[in-house]
């Protein structure tokens, strides 16, 4: 689908990587050329995937809530592979089937600090080389739950609609710098997050987690969720330079559920 060196010459910021949405991403970009650098928290996963890529490769284990992890993972990117001129943001956590009667502030808190608070940070401080240089690209994997509400999700929606709101005021700013940032908005994708999160709902409703799943599926107009290939090649698409006036745009990968 894209050419063998259409990223060559990037470096580009992945994470999320040890997930299903980042692994496809960091695997798409080293197949076109770019360097990446791949974060995530478990270790095995990581090392797994920086032995599979070929191209130069920055691997750095971390829990991006922390502010000099998040420091230490731009800074050693940089030492490595010089300056990023682009940042996936694939980071998050999941969770659903919980009544607003019954949230607690943990739960927010959970779901805010890694879906908002330390992807907004973590974006300021690659995007400040970025507007220093005048070049860069950025997108956000936020979701369909960012753009509308459901039932019995409403503090990962809420967290989702936080970080689609920041993205697009990102990029009304960054774009008189030559930096465009876009989001992914998908619906439901084919990884573990996507069954740990139905299996929570199908355990408060007292319901199959299999039932669940299948009447997902049957809710899409395509008849099947997303495969993380799907997300990575829209993300490629939004970072190349076939969408260069392509700004603080979500582009939706729903299937046909959301028109
Ligand atoms: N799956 C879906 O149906 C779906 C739909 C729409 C949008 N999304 C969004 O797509 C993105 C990727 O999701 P996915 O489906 O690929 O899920 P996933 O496989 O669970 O991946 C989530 C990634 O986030 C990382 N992560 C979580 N907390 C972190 C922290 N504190 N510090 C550093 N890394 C952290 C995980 O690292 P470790 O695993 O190493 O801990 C993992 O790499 C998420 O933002 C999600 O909200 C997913």
């Amino acid at each position: 689908m894209f050419r063998e060196d259409a990223f060559a010459d990037e470096v580009v910021l992945i994470t999320g990587a040890t997930g299903g949405i980042g692994r496809a991403t960091a695997r798409l970009m080293d197949r076109c050329g770019a360097d990446v650098a791949i974060t995530g928290r478990n270790a095995e996963k990581l090392s797994e995937l920086d032995s599979e890529l070929d191209g130069q490769v920055y691997a750095y284990r971390a829990d991006l809530t922390n502010e000099e992890a998040r420091e230490e993972f731009i800074t050693g990117a940089r030492e490595m592979l010089g300056n990023p001129t682009a940042l996936v943001n694939s980071m998050g956590v999941g969770s659903g089937g919980t009544s607003v009667a019954d949230l607690d502030q943990d739960a927010i808190d959970k779901l805010m600090e890694v879906n908002y608070t330390a992807t907004a940070l973590l974006t300021r401080d690659v995007y400040r080389g970025m507007r220093e240089r005048e070049a860069g690209a950025i997108v956000f994997v936020s979701s369909l739950s960012g753009l509308r509400g459901s039932k019995h999700y409403a503090p990962y929606d809420a967290s989702k609609f936080a970080i689609t709101g920041f993205a697009q005021s990102l990029a009304r700013e960054a774009i008189e710098h030559n930096v465009r940032v876009n989001s992914v908005c998908p619906g439901w994708v084919d990884t573990p997050m996507a069954t740990e999160m139905l299996r929570e709902v199908a355990a408060t409703e007292g319901r199959e987690t299999e039932t669940l799943l299948r009447e997902a599926r049957e809710s899409i107009p395509s008849g099947r969720f997303t495969t993380p290939e799907e997300v990575a090649n829209a993300t490629a698409f939004l970072l190349s330079d076939a969408a260069t006036n392509v700004i603080g745009e979500s582009l939706k990968l729903s299937g046909g559920a959301v028109v």
